[in-house]
């Protein structure tokens, strides 16, 4: 995407690598809003603060738990862009380190100010962010897998209830 989408709410989900917690969100996201019948009310993305995984598919473990709830992740990881600051409407962090180095990377006041934790968004769930699965075991990309499809479901009904900022 190059410029602003027009009349649409862009959405961007940001973690470290792009490989595992933010490309699921975004497919989750992606299915969330298809399934609601509003596809073409929304763009949806995904990008990571750091870019030594840049062009790579997600994680294989990240895909095959996806895939055991019927997602697909083919997103490619991208690092994030100074323009994404200004193409997206909303950015949600996955951790609170995401949440510092894009609030230092935001351009502008305004920038900043769109730069949300996802974990402000659980309903079902008590945790303070979108554990970094990457070092860890099953447990922990099942646990990628159930907050972000509590976080996404809330992000929708807010958005749709003007809710959100
Ligand atoms: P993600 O997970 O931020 O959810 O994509 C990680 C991916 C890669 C690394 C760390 C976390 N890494 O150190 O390469």
């Amino acid at each position: 995407m190059t410029e602003k989408p027009i009349n649409k709410t862009s959405l961007l989900f940001v973690c470290l690598g792009n490989i595992c917690r933010s490309p699921a969100a975004d497919a989750i996201m992606h299915k969330v809003v298809k399934d609601a019948g509003d596809e073409d009310l929304f763009y949806i993305d995904s990008a990571g603060t750091y870019g030594g995984h840049a062009g790579s598919l997600p994680d294989p473990r990240m895909r095959a738990h996806g895939a055991r709830r019927g997602y697909v992740f083919d997103h490619l990881s991208r690092r994030i862009k100074t323009e994404d600051f200004e193409r997206f409407d909303y950015i949600f962090a996955m951790d609170d380190a995401n949440y510092d180095d894009l609030r230092r990377l935001a351009p502008t006041i305004e920038a900043r100010d769109k730069v949300l934790r996802i974990a402000d968004y659980f309903e079902h769930y008590q945790a303070d962010c979108v554990f970094d699965p990457y070092y860890g075991g099953a447990d922990g990309f099942e646990n990628v897998l159930n907050l972000l499809e509590d976080a996404c479901q809330v992000i929708y009904k807010k958005l749709k209830a003007g809710l959100l900022l």
